[in-house]
């Protein structure tokens, strides 16, 4: 069966040394489309652009006809202010390189210029530039910029003047030349040049944008000029459409990007026709990565040979006097990681890092030691009342969804397509008998199946099959409390049974529970301090007193006098249940960690249907967001704390943490036993060779870079 082309793995759109590399082997030797020269009509105005952290300055020198000759134009680096070399094209186009390592413009572009001939880029003038940046990898913007097959799904202004029938990509070399309709050569004319710029000529306007990396692989500046014949109503019409897909591509790459990012979609199939663009720039990528790091590896090898050779060659006093330096070296290195160390995460007495609250190290190795390999309690069955019915959350940067299929059970799967990793679905709650994602159609039943693929089922070689939902392990309590376990292993650990028992006898929940009310509140801590003391995390004597001065909750607040105390389960790491006595009313409040510094607490209110619970659950919610104010300050107080003396907390608070300390150290023991950090949660990605090179080239890039892997102290 014919082998479909692959995306490059996931890894390489998040990994700084990845990028590093990309800027050696990729950046420094391309040419970039600075605009076209109406850009540049003021003689000594410099504008200023940063490509892979190089900036330059680009600017008319002299002269006053509209087209500059190449002696009237000028590209300088800005800091050095050394010249750069730069190319005017016949039809207006001004492009320039970063750096001495690029080839000539010819070599780069070698059949470029002939098949511009016919457009006229001078013809409209410069209006207007903007620039943000977006939490997306460079590539992940080329990659939808690089097809049109999600334009029907995800732009349908867009679509309704450009059909994506007759939308064809051409590639040439480093560059792509994509047609929406071959009728109309000058309308509908997108233009790609690798590695990071376009030219689009569309909606009766122009745009170039460039796709500018930062040092931060998942942190990508968006650059774009707008040309127009009109300065007014015309500009500002084209200018709302031309925004409107922009912002549109922008909300893709940051969603593609999150799952990118959450370490467990590895790659997906591209189709060979409508992707070909996407596969062209990507193969180019990797081959010039895979020689820059052969390249580089050949190097390092004969440097160690030759410092090597030069050890030996030397006289005995010589190889002494090395000896004794080497030793001067390590020790002052030493003294220096140990003291680094023991600043930033040894508390030696308590044996908890001092960066416990706040450390992104920890937070990330937290993600594979605790929430992607341990039983989490998400919801109860009743949340689920009839088939589609579906709640999304978002626990520790894993974006999953649970949905009720036709036999009554709750599944639970990752929200991720498994084509290019756009979410199934965005809505946070919802009721469907088949998803679909918006990215380029393709749709999943209750069961994760794929049953439409759109551009791919005629396709010789895919498999609908092969690319169901990644499916979760999910456990439904004789009670109804729905669990999830992440780990990826086809058999995990059967949840733990006993802590329903109690509480089913305590608050009889088969006597009828719906779900009758959900809010979640946003909240700058770390989740661990909100487990120091998680059962009282709502007071439910405070709710009652709250309650109680609300006049037209009268009937509330009697029935919260009747009630005898309150029941409270908690479920670690994120979950606790509480239950008022008397009243047949609970809820359930669960941290949703966000990241090391940001947490969601939502709640779920469950009872008798009827206008009480409803009241209850208004006034839980207001308590929350007190609550979750609290506990900002309080984890004010845990950081300066921690920053003035290291770890501290009393014993109650201790041994919760200690719970949670010892798991990540345990899995940390495991990943040093391994060499390579354990993501229990990743999917094994299908076995193509090209996948295994490009995702091990990346790892052990990581595995070398020291700013990636900080050891952890224990
Ligand atoms: S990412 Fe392409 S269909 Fe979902």
């Amino acid at each position: 069966m014919a082998e479909l082309a692959h995306t490059l793995p996931a890894s390489w759109y998040c990994s700084s040394p990845l990028y590093q590399l990309e800027r050696k082997s990729v950046f420094m030797k391309s040419w970039y489309l600075l605009g076209p020269v109406t850009k540049f009509r003021t003689v000594g105005e410099k504008i200023a652009y940063e490509i892979a952290q190089r900036p330059i300055l680009a600017f008319r020198t002299s002269g006053n006809t509209p087209f500059p000759s190449s002696d009237e134009f000028s590209v300088i680096c800005a800091e050095t202010e050394t010249p750069l070399r730069y190319h005017i094209t016949p039809t207006g186009l001004i492009f320039s390189t970063i750096s001495t390592e690029a080839p000539s413009f010819h070599d780069f572009f070698p059949d470029m210029e002939p098949l511009l001939a016919r457009v006229d880029f001078t013809r409209l003038p410069y209006r207007h530039s903007i620039k943000y940046e977006g939490n997306f990898n460079w590539k992940t913007m080329i990659d939808g910029y690089q097809e049109c097959l999600h334009c029907q799904y995800t732009h349908p202004t867009f679509s309704k003047t450009y059909p994506s029938t007759f939308y064809a990509v051409h590639n040439h070399h480093n560059f792509s030349q994509h047609i929406a309709d071959p009728s109309r050569p000058d309308d509908g004319l997108f233009l790609y040049f690798f590695p990071i710029c376009t030219l689009n000529v569309y909606g009766g306007g122009m745009s170039s944008f460039r796709v500018c990396p930062t040092p931060d692989p998942g942190v990508t500046r968006m650059e774009f000029d707008y040309y127009h014949l009109d300065a007014g109503d015309e500009f500002a019409e084209y200018f709302g459409f031309v925004r409107q897909v922009a912002m549109e591509d922008f909300e893709l790459c940051e969603r593609a990007q999150g799952n990118l990012g959450a370490g467990v979609y590895g790659q997906g199939v591209l189709n060979p026709v409508k992707e070909g663009g996407v596969a062209f720039y990507q193969g180019r990528v990797f081959e010039l990565v895979c020689a820059q790091f052969e390249t580089d590896r050949h190097i390092d090898h004969d440097a160690d040979i030759r410092v090597m050779a030069m050890i030996y060659s030397q006289a005995i006093p010589t190889l002494l006097a090395v000896l004794v330096g080497v030793v001067f070296v390590y020790r002052v290195r030493s003294a220096s990681v140990s003291e680094k160390t023991e600043r930033h995460l040894v508390c030696k007495e308590c044996e908890f890092p001092a960066d416990w609250w706040t450390g992104r190290d920890i937070f990330e190795v937290e993600r594979r030691a605790i929430f992607s390999k341990t039983w989490l309690c998400l919801a109860h069955r009743s949340r689920f009342a009839k088939t589609g019915d579906y709640q999304c959350y978002d626990v520790a940067g894993f974006s999953i969804f649970l949905i009720r299929g036709k036999d009554g059970e709750v599944r639970a799967f990752h929200n991720v397509c498994r084509h290019r990793a756009y979410a199934v679905t965005k809505k946070e709650r919802g009721s469907a008998a088949v998803l679909g994602c918006r990215y380029h159609g393709w749709s999943y039943n209750v069961y994760g199946e794929l049953v439409k693929a759109p551009h791919f089922d005629e396709l010789p070689g895919f498999d609908r099959s092969r690319n169901s939902l990644f499916a979760i392990h999910a456990a439904t309590t004789d009670d109804g409390f729905v669990f999830v376990n992440l780990d990826s292993r086809l058999t995990v650990s059967p949840l733990e049974r006993g802590f329903h028992d109690a509480f089913e006898n305590h608050v009889q929940l088969k006597a009828g529970s719906e779900w009758v009310f959900g809010d979640a509140v946003d909240g700058s801590f770390n989740w661990k301090v909100a487990t120091v003391g998680h059962g009282a995390f709502i007071d439910v004597g405070r709710l009652e007193r709250a309650v109680r001065k609300k006049s037209f909750l009268s009937s509330i607040l009697r029935m919260l006098h009747r009630s005898q105390g309150q029941s409270v389960h908690s479920l670690f790491p994120i979950t606790s249940v509480y239950a008022v006595s008397g009243t047949g009313c609970w809820f359930t409040l669960t941290l949703l960690p966000k990241s090391e510094q940001k947490t969601t607490v939502r709640v779920d209110v469950y009872g008798p249907n009827g206008g009480s619970t409803c009241m209850v659950g208004n006034t839980i919610s207001d308590l929350l967001k007190k609550r979750v104010l609290e506990l900002e300050l309080e984890y004010q107080l845990y950081i300066d704390r921690a920053e003035q003396s290291g770890f501290e907390c009393n014993n109650t608070e201790k041994e919760v943490q200690k719970n949670i300390l010892d798991r990540v150290k345990s899995h940390s023991r495991l990943e040093k036993l391994q060499g390579t950090e354990v993501f229990p949660a990743s999917r094994e990605p299908r076995q193509n060779s090209k996948f295994q090179q490009a995702d091990q080239l990346c790892k052990s890039l990581d595995c070398k870079d020291g700013t990636q892997r900080k050891d952890l102290a224990w």
